[in-house]
C-alpha cells in the first residue's frame, strides 16, 4: 500500500507518494535527497538519524515516513542559510565537537531541538537532551562545549 505523504520538509511544502512501511530516513535519504542524516545502527540505538518532528527530536530510522503526514520535519540541511552556519554548526567547529563527524547531525538536532526549548540549559540539560546520541569517538566533552556556546551565542542574540 502507498499513501500520499504530504509535509513540511525543510521549510517547504512536499506531496510524495510514499510506501507505507517506509522509514522517515529512507525518505529522507533517498526521496528528498537529504542525506545529512546518517544512518548508524539502523535500530534505534545510536542517534545518528536524529531529526526534528513538530519540534521534538525524533529518530528517523524508528519513524514511518507516512508518520509524519501533515508535520513540519526539519534536517540538518535547514540549519545553514545563505551559506553561513548555525551558531550549532559553528559551535561544534569552534569547539571541535565533531571528530569523524558521523553523529554530528544527530547531535546537532538533537541540541537544535534542546535549545529551542531552553536557551540555558544545564550541562544536565545537554547530557539528558543527547543521552539518546552515541558519538563513537567519545568526545562527549567537546560536544557539551558546543552546544554551550551555541547557547550563548543564541542568548546573546536574543538581547542584542
Ligand atoms: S540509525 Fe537511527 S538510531 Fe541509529
Ligand atoms: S564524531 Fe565520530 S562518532 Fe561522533
Amino acid at each position: 500500500m502507498k499513501t500520499v505523504l504530504s509535509l513540511k520538509l525543510n521549510g517547504r511544502d512536499r506531496d510524495d507518494v510514499v510506501p507505507d512501511n517506509m522509514l522517515l530516513v529512507d525518505y529522507l535519504r533517498e526521496m528528498a535527497g537529504l542525506t545529512g542524516t546518517k544512518i548508524g545502527c539502523d535500530g534505534g540505538e545510536c542517534g545518528c538519524c536524529t531529526v526534528l518532528v513538530d519540534g521534538d527530536a525524533r529518530h528517523a530510522c524508528l519513524t514511518l515516513a507516512a508518520s509524519c503526514q501533515g508535520s513540519v520535519v526539519e534536517t540538518i540541511e535547514v540549519l545553514a542559510s545563505d551559506g553561513s552556519l548555525s551558531d550549532l554548526q559553528q559551535g561544534f567547529h569552534e569547539k571541535l565537537g565533531a571528530q569523524c563527524g558521523f553523529c554530528t547531525p544527530g547531535m546537532i538536532m538533537a541540541a537544535e531541538g534542546l535549545l529551542r526549548e531552553n536557551s540555558s540549559p544545564s550541562v544536565a540539560d545537554i547530557k539528558g537532551a543527547l543521552a539518546a546520541n552515541i558519538c563513537r569517538c567519545t568526545g562527549y566533552i567537546k560536544i557539551i562545549e558546543a552546544v554551550q556556546w551555541a547557547a550563548e551565542q543564541r542568548r546573546k542574540e536574543n538581547v542584542a
